[in-house]
């Protein structure tokens, strides 16, 4: 079977982020199914209507890489009890100019970690809502309260059960994403 091409956003664009450890063991406890891309979303302007068209080329860069990717993980933090500004703004930019979302039809999975015991629960409550506008989001839920030993320096989540837990996590937004990816490709046929 193809691996299904993986669009990973991650939420932080903090250089040592928490998330962007657990974006990178996703990606590889998912290897066998995705081919993963790290889509970028911390150099682009702050969203502005006036400038969509021409977009800067950081968006149109973006939303290439959106519009490649059969399928897109979210991985964010939570700020202030919501989705990062950061996230927040890419999925603007993404999102335009009118009739060419780029985020359209595509199947989305929604996850992340803080240090904090309800670890992103609000902040991926409200990124279901965002996205629902244009997305199929996988249902079910990934709270990870992070720890510093649970992702070792190559990428391994280090505690069993943890890593149980994500392996079932990304195998089950493979198979979730194989339904849209198939439905395409008979729509196209
Ligand atoms: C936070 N943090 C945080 N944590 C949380 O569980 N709920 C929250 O509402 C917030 N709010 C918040 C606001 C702002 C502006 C910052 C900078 C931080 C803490 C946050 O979870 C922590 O900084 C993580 O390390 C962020 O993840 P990254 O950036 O390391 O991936």
């Amino acid at each position: 079977m193809a691996k299904l091409k993986l669009g990973i956003i991650v939420g932080s664009n903090r250089r040592e982020s928490i998330n962007r450890k657990l974006a990178q063991a996703l990606a590889r406890l998912g290897g066998n199914r995705f081919e993963a891309k790290f889509i970028q979303i911390d150099d682009l302007p702050i969203y502005n209507q006036d400038h969509e068209n021409p977009a800067p080329a950081n968006v149109a860069r973006m939303k290439a890489d959106i519009e490649g990717s059969d399928a897109i993980l979210f991985v964010t933090p939570e700020h202030n009890r919501s989705i990062p500004a950061v996230l927040k703004n890419a999925i603007d930019w993404a999102a335009r100019p009118y009739g060419k979302n780029s985020w359209r039809g595509k199947p989305a999975a929604v996850t992340g970690t803080t240090p904090g015991v309800i670890s992103t629960a609000v902040a991926q409550a409200h990124l279901r809502s965002v996205l629902s506008t244009s997305m199929h989001v996988m249902g079910g839920e990934a709270y990870i309260q992070f720890k510093p030993e649970l992702v070792d320096a190559q990428g391994n989540v280090t505690d069993e059960s943890a890593r149980k837990f994500l392996k079932d996590f990304i195998d089950q937004f493979a198979g979730f994403a194989a339904r849209f990816t198939s439905q395409r490709a008979q729509a196209a046929a």
